[in-house]
């Protein structure tokens, strides 16, 4: 079979999204429009190009060297906006299946049966058209009195007995690389928006005497656009369930799914609970027979197997097996938290590692440290790693003890099997199998109480 290039156009501003942002940018469970139809794209094509032109720069951030680039610097229009592919389509001797960056729940199907169809019925351009409910906003299908396509009439160009036509342009196509081309270069903006339409290049191909088809998709929710941020919302729900159908589908309860919330990249293992109000961001991957939420939010983070997180926060932290967190923990970027850790409520753990079976309990902050393995950290514990102008290191070897409510001044180092008395404020190194004690002596005045309040 003859190769097959892919355009993505995304050029245009989306000025209904009302946004500073490109429109193909804007995200979907954590994705990009754009990126959806890249990946639809992908397996059927020999090579991509996106077509940019608003904020270039930061749609080539998000799509990086997964395809190449033209630049359209005026966005003069769907035929102009091709156009920019001349060059890297010099000498191209194939297909070539043209998408717009914002229609996200294109299916790699559609694009293999519609190429599938534009080789075996010989076409030098065919048009996947579907039939509207409401066809507003785009372009008419305008078929001959044998059926054959004749022309594409946009909205803004259509006579009224046009505009009552159902049966709409897609945006999505497939060309004889040759003959786009040639009908490109010969497209005017002589109609009603002043811009150099694609589906102008259609019709020239047709009066060219070309063969055009249309490959009618029966499904139109896998090409609906979206250009404003209703309809965004709209697709992010729809997207959502579709994700959340898929991880239930392969073996995870979801409790709750119209509150939760599980991004394109995120995975969940077999037999894990995701519970009501949960959020699980970007690219988190969570192990078998976890048991996640309720109102918990997960962020690029990735957990063992069979561990427990209760209304938590956790933002780019590795979790081994069996570790439990919360309720109400917060656990910021680079924790490292080994088997079968415990931490219990409101604490928060920041840039540390933490050894296996350690125990962290309530109220504990801790910083920049080093927590060996079955280490007891006592409620209200606190690394006091900051001195104002930089960070400082906390350690703390295997097996030591820490009393609640004690203060740790970083630079510091609690010895193997050490202790430290509770409430103290340590500063000095304890050595391993030591007591630190670092706090002021009880005085006991007797009958103090009774003289006070005057009781005989
Ligand atoms: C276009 C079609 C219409 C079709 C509809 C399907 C034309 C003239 N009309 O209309 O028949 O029903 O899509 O959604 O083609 N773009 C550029 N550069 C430009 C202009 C547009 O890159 O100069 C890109 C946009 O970023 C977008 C895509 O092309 O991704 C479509 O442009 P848009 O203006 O949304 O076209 P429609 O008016 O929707
Ligand atoms: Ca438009």
């Amino acid at each position: 079979m003859k190769p097959v290039t892919g355009v993505v156009l995304a050029a245009g501003l989306g000025k209904r999204m009302k946004s500073k942002r490109a429109k193909v940018l804007h995200e979907l469970c954590g994705k990009p429009m754009i990126s959806y139809v890249v990946e639809a794209l992908k397996p059927v094509c020999d090579s991509i190009i996106a077509v940019v032109g608003h904020q270039a720069d930061a749609v080539q951030d998000a799509l990086r060297n997964e395809v190449h680039y033209a630049y359209q610097r005026e966005q003069l229009g769907t035929a102009h906006a091709l156009l920019q592919t001349k060059c890297l389509l010099q000498g191209f001797k194939g297909n070539v299946l043209v998408a717009c960056g914002d229609t996200p729940f294109v299916t790699q199907g559609l694009f293999r049966e519609l190429l599938g169809y534009h080789v075996s019925s010989g076409a030098a351009v065919t048009v996947a058209t579907f039939h509207a409910s409401d066809p507003t906003g785009y372009g008419r299908i305008i078929r001959d009195a044998s059926g054959e396509l004749k022309s594409i009439v946009e909205e803004r160009d259509a006579t009224d007995q046009e505009k009552g036509i159902t049966e709409v342009n897609s945006g999505i196509y497939c060309f004889d690389c040759d003959s786009l081309f040639s009908a490109l270069e010969r497209t005017d903006r002589r109609n009603a928006q002043g811009e150099f339409y694609l589906t102008q290049a259609v019709e020239i191909m047709i009066r060219d005497g070309l063969p055009a088809r249309c490959f009618v998709v029966n499904d139109p929710g896998i090409v609906e656009g979206i250009n404003d941020r209703r309809q965004l919302a709209a697709a992010q729900k729809r997207m959502r369930l579709e994700i959340l159908r898929k991880l239930m589908l392969s073996g995870v309860t979801v409790e709750d799914p119209e509150t939760t919330y599980v991004d394109a990249r995120a995975t969940a293992g077999q037999d894990t609970v995701i519970r009501a109000g949960t959020r699980i961001e970007g690219a988190s991957v969570i192990g078998e027979e976890c048991d996640v939420g309720p109102d918990t939010c997960i962020i690029d983070s990735k957990l063992g197997n069979r561990c427990k997180v209760w209304y938590s926060v956790i933002e780019e932290c590795i979790l081994e097996d069996d570790v439990q967190v919360g309720p109400y923990s917060h656990l910021r970027p680079n924790s490292h938290l080994e088997n079968s850790v415990y931490v219990g409520n409101f604490a928060e753990i920041k840039n540390t590692r933490v050894g296996e079976f350690t125990k962290v309990h309530h109220h504990c902050y801790l910083g920049d440290s080093i927590i060996g393995k079955k280490v007891n950290i006592g409620a209200g514990t606190v690394t006091v790693n900051y001195d104002g102008k930089r960070k400082h290191t906390t350690v703390i070897r295997d097996g030591a003890f820490v009393g609640c409510n004690a203060n740790l001044i970083a630079p510091v180092t609690i010895g193997e099997g050490a202790y430290v008395a509770a409430g103290s404020t340590i500063n000095k190194e304890v050595p391993e199998e030591a007591l630190g004690i670092a706090r002021s002596r009880q005085e006991n005045k007797p009958g103090w109480a009774k003289k006070f309040l005057g009781r005989g």
